[in-house]
């Protein structure tokens, strides 16, 4: 038998719309060539062991799914007699236990359900054919989980390598009230372009997500390494020193402390409380120096850097009258005390975008969850604009 974990196949990351960007220069950056690139993920190639790497680095990415197969199904059918004759047994222990999730966009079906029952009854009725036993199944997806994307007639059939997506890191036990998924504030760092260069500023930190984000990010420590369950650890052929040597090797390549000050400050106390518990869970509440204030008494060291702010936007907290004020006053607190910084503010409501009262000099175009959002850029110049154009000029030669 063929020692699977060494077959590249092709492997498909998917993510949150709007972070394709960030997730394929993650993937470059890991040595992994980008094959395609749509609004739900990133197409790479590579064995289990390159799966195994992304699970644990990528900090944009949200499911990790190695392709086991490519076939064409007009109907249920179909699609239970092509699965039934991969080698499932070479994939998942017969004493384990699989869960089926999908994606299905084909006319002979109307309901997911029946396309997972297709596949689950396929790869059970295979076992007990092959193995006279099989793999318990269900609904549970922190053991092995092979995933079905089936779009007209075309199926692909994945191993899920994660299981629970890549978002839950395992720090964020206090979400206090509307976080940041975890996968978006990595691509909104990212997005900023701070690499530990100047200081990391977040006012309003709620539970502390893009703080903590920027600290992993900015120690190089791997995104994952306080998870300690994934997909892959329930396949077939699974070795723990790999994983071992992986995450051995990522701790050591990341550095210990920060010379760049991240600050985070939230004028509710309950809010700093939890983020400075997560980012002790996370093992970053060193390098945080959190404050419970409100956004116009944040401190801002001199040197520049990043002010990211995520002010609540109507959806889902507060009103939109209120929330009209705070817009302005974090427009105020961006001119008056954060000179020589880049702004930023994430939110998904372009009316309160306006009350900021300053000009953007990029959006960019994200999603949480279902809503549309902007992140706003704002140039913060240290001198006059004046002078800031004039140097400009002078670098380029003008
Ligand atoms: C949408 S939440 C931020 C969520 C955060 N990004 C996370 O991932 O948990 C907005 C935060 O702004 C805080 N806030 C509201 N008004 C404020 C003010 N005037 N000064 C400072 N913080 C404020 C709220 O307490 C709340 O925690």
């Amino acid at each position: 038998m063929e020692n699977r974990q060494l077959i590249k196949s092709r492997i498909f990351i998917t993510c949150g719309r709007g972070i394709d960007v960030y997730l394929a220069q993650e993937v470059k950056s890991l040595g992994l060539p980008v094959l395609a690139v749509s609004a739900a993920g990133i197409e790479t190639e590579g064995t289990m062991r390159d799966a195994m790497t992304m699970n644990l680095r990528l900090r944009t990415g949200l499911r990790v799914l190695f392709l086991v197969a490519e076939f064409s199904a007009r109907d249920p059918d179909a699609l239970y007699q092509k699965t039934t004759t991969l080698p499932w047994e070479e994939m998942i222990p017969s004493d384990g236990y699989f869960s089926i999730t999908s994606t299905v966009d084909t006319p002979t079906i109307g309901n997911r359900q029946y396309a997972n029952l297709k596949c689950k009854d396929a790869i059970a009725d295979r076992f007990m054919r092959i193995c006279n036993k099989r793999p318990d199944s269900g609904p549970f997806r922190d053991r092995a989980v092979v995933h079905l994307h089936w779009q007209g007639e075309d199926c692909r059939v994945y191993l899920d390598t994660s299981g629970d997506p890549l978002s839950k890191r395992g720090y964020r036990k206090l979400p206090y009230k509307a976080p940041l998924q975890e996968t978006l504030a990595a691509a909104i760092i990212m997005a900023t372009g701070w690499n530990v260069n100047g200081s990391f500023i977040n006012p309003m930190c709620g539970s502390g997500t893009l703080a903590i984000e920027a600290a992993v990010l900015g120690l190089n420590r791997p995104a994952a390494l306080q998870r300690s369950n994934f997909g892959f650890m329930h396949l077939k052929g699974f070795d723990p020193a790999v994983w071992d040597e992986l995450r051995g090797r990522a701790k050591a390549e990341a550095k210990k402390d920060l010379a760049s000050k991240i600050i985070a400050t939230d004028i509710s106390s309950e809010a700093c409380a939890a983020a400075e518990k997560n980012a002790r869970t996370a093992g970053v509440e060193h390098l945080i120096e959190f404050s419970t204030c409100d956004i116009a008494d944040t401190r801002v060291p001199e040197g520049g850097g990043v002010v990211v702010m995520n002010p609540e936007y109507g959806e889902r907290l507060g009103r939109t009258d209120d929330l009209a004020k705070i817009y302005g006053r974090t427009g105020d607190f961006l001119k008056q005390k954060c000179r020589g910084y880049k702004g930023y503010v994430f939110t998904g409501n372009p009316m309160l975008a306006k009350k900021i009262g300053l000009r953007t000099s990029r959006k960019m175009i994200f999603f949480n969850g279902p809503i549309e959002c902007r992140l706003l850029e704002y140039e913060l110049y240290g001198g006059s604009r004046r002078t800031k154009e004039n140097a400009d000029r002078r670098d380029s030669g003008r």
